[in-house]
């Protein structure tokens, strides 16, 4: 069987918030591209298949973006000059409203999918824009990456652009239009509901996708309580709601029936955390972005003792980085200003907690990803980080967590599957 094997190396990965495993000169045996176990000793069992051999490389789960922009790729390192409302005025809508033109669109994307196939991610949560089309390209795209997503239409029937908005009733048939071209079609590129946010969607189109969600057992991917704007303005558009949140939940976008991901969560009210808690709501913790546009540093310590669900997002181009590594360092450091500046009572972040959110938190959203136990689908990377020479000894753990601390996600990365599949 092709997707059977054992692979051999210094293995790291994440199975609890607070404990990472390291096994030195260890073995992950594979079946199907399902893990049966880590082994620190070859098992006789396994002995007939054909082993994958990285001695001396760290062999750690794939990295999990549970929040990036396709479209916005292309001015990532810009304009990080504005608060979100500004910057999605001047600069997102603007590049967005291109992916009207398909050929643009395809120039793009293929720019896109090459980049995140050379990253350390072999899972990501993406949004596209409100075009059918060109997001359906997009797919195409990210299939042939061989990574594993789950990729958004746009809605947007209120306060875009005049190039970039859409009528309530066409916004509702073209989203049941990319259901239909692109529910099953792929191995691992699956559709999935995206209201931009609360601001670019009416009360009618939430209503409507969140049906479209339950008929058609799709996830939901939106943004919730980012910037303090952006929620006063929220406040009111919707003056019934008590918060955000329950704008989102009141139409079944909420974990109500399938698996959500709402970005960002910097502002959320404690009455927010309760109900994202209750229906199980994944957090997409972009730091990076959060930095950039000014929005704040969201309460991650709060939410991981609190129980909820945390993954990482790159939030290209809020986010100018895709690197998963590069926000598991973000988080970390925006943890420790937060202890500091604004709450002593919430810890720091640890490197194993920073891992678990990268692998396993956000893996989550997937199913059984994200980690080396029984029974997970078997996506990781191998990074060779001997071209981050040092004098020292050093753990198995300790040169994993330096490889993330100093590499960017790219460096020494020399092989990468995704279930099962070796695609670097
Ligand atoms: N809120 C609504 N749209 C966006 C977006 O494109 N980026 C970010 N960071 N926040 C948003
Ligand atoms: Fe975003």
């Amino acid at each position: 069987m092709m997707n059977s094997f054992v692979i051999h190396g210094d293995i790291v990965f994440c199975p609890y918030k607070k404990q990472m495993v390291a096994i030195e000169d260890g073995w992950v045996v594979v079946r199907d591209g399902i893990v049966e176990l880590p082994y620190i000793e070859l098992p006789d069992s396994a002995k007939d298949l054909p082993v994958h051999d990285f001695k001396g490389k760290l062999v750690m789960p794939g990295m999990v973006d549970l929040h990036i922009h396709a479209p916005q790729y292309a001015f990532r390192g810009l304009g990080a000059d504005m608060e979100l409302l500004d910057w999605l005025k001047n600069y997102a809508f603007k590049e967005e409203a291109k992916y009207g033109d398909i050929a643009y669109a395809d120039k793009a994307y293929r720019i896109f999918a090459d980049a995140l196939y050379h990253s350390a991610t072999t899972r990501a949560v993406v949004f596209g824009t409100i075009h059918r089309k060109s997001t359906q390209l997009l797919m195409d795209r990210m299939e042939e990456s061989g990574i594993v997503s789950y990729v958004g239409k746009v809605n947007m029937d209120r306060n875009g652009a005049e190039d970039l908005i859409e009528e309530t009733g066409e916004s509702f048939r073209r989203t049941e239009r990319f259901i239909a071209h692109t529910a099953g079609k792929y191995r691992n590129t699956y559709p999935i509901i995206t209201p931009r946010f609360v601001p670019s969607c009416t009360d009618e189109l939430l209503s409507r996708l969140g049906w479209l969600s339950e008929q058609h057992e799709l996830p939901v991917q939106s943004h919730l309580s980012e910037n303090p704007g952006e929620v006063a303005w929220v406040g009111e558009l919707c003056p019934d709601s008590r918060f955000y949140g329950e704008v989102y939940d009141k139409y079944g976008l909420f974990g109500n029936s399938a698996n959500t991901v709402m970005a960002h969560c910097v502002w959320s009210t404690d009455e927010e955390i309760a109900l994202m808690k209750e229906r199980g709501v994944f957090i997409a913790h972009c730091p990076a972005s959060n930095m950039n546009v000014a929005s704040g540093i969201a309460p991650i310590r709060r939410y991981l003792d609190e129980g909820l669900r945390v993954g990482l997002g790159s939030d290209i181009a809020g986010g100018h980085s895709t690197s998963i590594f590069t926000a598991m360092v973000d988080a970390m450091q925006v943890s420790r200003l937060y202890w500091r500046h604004i709450d002593q009572s919430r810890k720091p972040l640890s490197f194993p907690e920073a891992l678990y959110m990268a692998t396993k938190g956000g893996g989550a959203f997937f199913g059984k990803a994200g980690s080396f136990e029984r029974g997970f689908e078997f996506d990781a990377i191998v990074i060779d980080d001997s071209v981050l020479p040092h004098p020292q000894d050093l753990t198995v753990a300790q040169r994993a967590e330096r490889a993330v601390w100093l590499g960017g996600d790219k460096t020494g990365l020399i092989a990468k599957y995704v279930r099962g599949t070796k695609i670097i």
